[in-house]
């Protein structure tokens, strides 16, 4: 399968530029792949043992807020990605604009400006998105404009945020939201400002979009502390409002890719439902403790640190494939995998791998377009079973139906081959 795909990438081998494996990265620390070492900020993940597990360090912290590699980071090597986008925030990573792409992405950062003021230094979204535009400016000097349009128009633009502006709002403490204002109008607004940084994208010439859902965050350790969860339970309150804000960011990225659509494609990750599934199952996973962080404790504050010793170093779990927490906030890389898996090849219990391909790619036809819109979730994958679960089926078939759908001469290309 991973073969599959990488000779799937291989043709759309340009002669000069290929963007086919570029992703410009934007998020919060789920994704940050070091931007906050770069600011002066309590969101820091630069010091050990984060990072113990990122094997192109040598498990030296680079600044993800996981022991390894963040989802991100797994699903870029799958689509034949040979390095991690850099962080924009560090020095001379611009060329890299027009090659693997960037990751702008900032722990603490939200949907909203005011998110994550408590942790004082990160990169909002709608900055990250003013930190593309200068990457932008970069491409279209490096390549020129026409060029740098169709460039953009391939590389992948995937979008993780949502989860502080979820914790903020949960923490009384937050000054912007101290007149607090309803579930359901804090769902929709978020929605909708998140849309418009969507279309800002747009409008710089982007066309092919991972937005990444909320995860189920009334299970992690951070809020299962401070709103007394007892063990094996999650708070229910926030992960009702989560379910019912993924429910709109869905239908809206519909509803995106009917008006923008078939030029561009909004893919929804279902990262509730996946994270959720793990939680519930975490030994059929082969997690072992899915209550408490693999690092730094189970009482706030929970900070995570390496001293010169045990005795002056925060706990940290002995096997740390067997925890789905890494710290408080965050996933272990062992959870991520299992995450990034299902993103790219759909879940096993509904459907198999290679159906999946056949059926999205349209491995069989003759390069023909198809009718087919391109929301993953569901048009994508024709099991119905999946459809009723949500599950973001197979983010490379998705990706592959795109490709088919644009690419027809690359398709005859591939056909030559088979
Ligand atoms: C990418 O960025 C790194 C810094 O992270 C830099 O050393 C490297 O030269 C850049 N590579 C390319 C191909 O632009
Ligand atoms: C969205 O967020 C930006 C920056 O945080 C803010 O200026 C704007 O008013 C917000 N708009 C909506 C519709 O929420
Ligand atoms: C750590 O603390 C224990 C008990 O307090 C002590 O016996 C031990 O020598 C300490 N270890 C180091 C490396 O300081
Ligand atoms: C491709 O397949 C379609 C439907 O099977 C057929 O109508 C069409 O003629 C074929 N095109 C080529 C170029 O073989």
């Amino acid at each position: 399968m991973t073969i599959v795909i990488f000779i799937f990438h291989m043709l759309y081998v340009l002669p000069i530029y290929s963007s086919a494996a570029t992703t410009f990265v934007f998020g919060d620390s789920l994704v940050d792949a070091g931007n906050n070492n770069f600011l002066f900020t309590l969101s820091k993940a630069d010091s050990p043992p984060y990072g113990i597990d990122f094997k192109p360090s040598h498990g030296k912290p680079t600044g993800r807020f996981t022991n390894g590699r963040t989802i991100s980071d797994i699903v870029g090597e799958a689509l034949g990605a040979n390095s991690f986008p850099p962080p924009y925030l560090a020095p001379n990573v611009e060329s890299n604009a027009t090659h693997i792409g960037i990751n702008y992405a900032s722990g603490a950062s939200g949907i909203l400006d005011a998110t994550g003021t408590l942790f004082i230094g990160r990169v909002p979204l709608s900055e990250q998105i003013s930190n593309f535009e200068e990457s932008r400016r970069y491409i279209v000097k490096a390549m020129g404009e026409k060029n740098a349009k169709r460039f953009i128009k391939k590389a992948m633009f995937s979008v993780t945020i949502g989860s502080n502006d979820v914790i903020n709002y949960f923490q009384p403490s937050i000054p912007f939201l101290s007149e607090k204002v309803s579930p359901t109008t804090f769902e929709d607004f978020l929605v909708s400002n998140l849309t418009m940084n969507l279309q800002r994208l747009h409008k710089l010439g982007a066309r092919k979009f991972v937005v990444v859902g909320v995860g189920p965050l009334g299970c992690i350790p951070f809020i299962r502390a401070i709103r007394l969860i007892s063990k094996g339970t999650c708070s229910v309150e926030v992960n009702t409002l989560i379910r019912n804000y993924n429910k709109k960011l869905k239908a809206e990225l519909h509803r995106l890719n009917k008006v923008m659509g078939p030029k561009a494609i909004f893919i929804y990750a279902n990262s509730y439902d996946v994270f959720r599934a793990i939680i519930l199952n975490h030994k059929q996973y082969g997690f072992e403790n899915v209550d408490g962080p693999c690092c730094g404790g189970y009482f706030p504050p929970f900070v995570c640190y390496k001293g010169k010793n045990a005795n002056t170093s925060s706990t940290m779990c002995d096997d740390r494939g067997k925890y789905v927490f890494w710290d408080a906030y965050h996933p272990t890389e062992a959870a991520n995998v299992i995450v990034a898996k299902k993103f790219l090849n759909g879940d096993p219990s509904f459907l198999t791998t290679s159906t999946t391909i056949e059926a999205n790619t349209g491995h069989r036809t003759n390069g023909t377009r198809r009718k087919q819109s391109p929301l993953c979730s569901s048009p994508c994958n024709k099991n119905s079973n999946a459809q009723t679960n949500g599950f973001y089926e197979s983010l490379n078939g998705c990706i592959s139906a795109l490709e088919k759908l644009k690419e027809v001469d690359a398709a005859k290309h591939m056909e030559a081959t088979e």
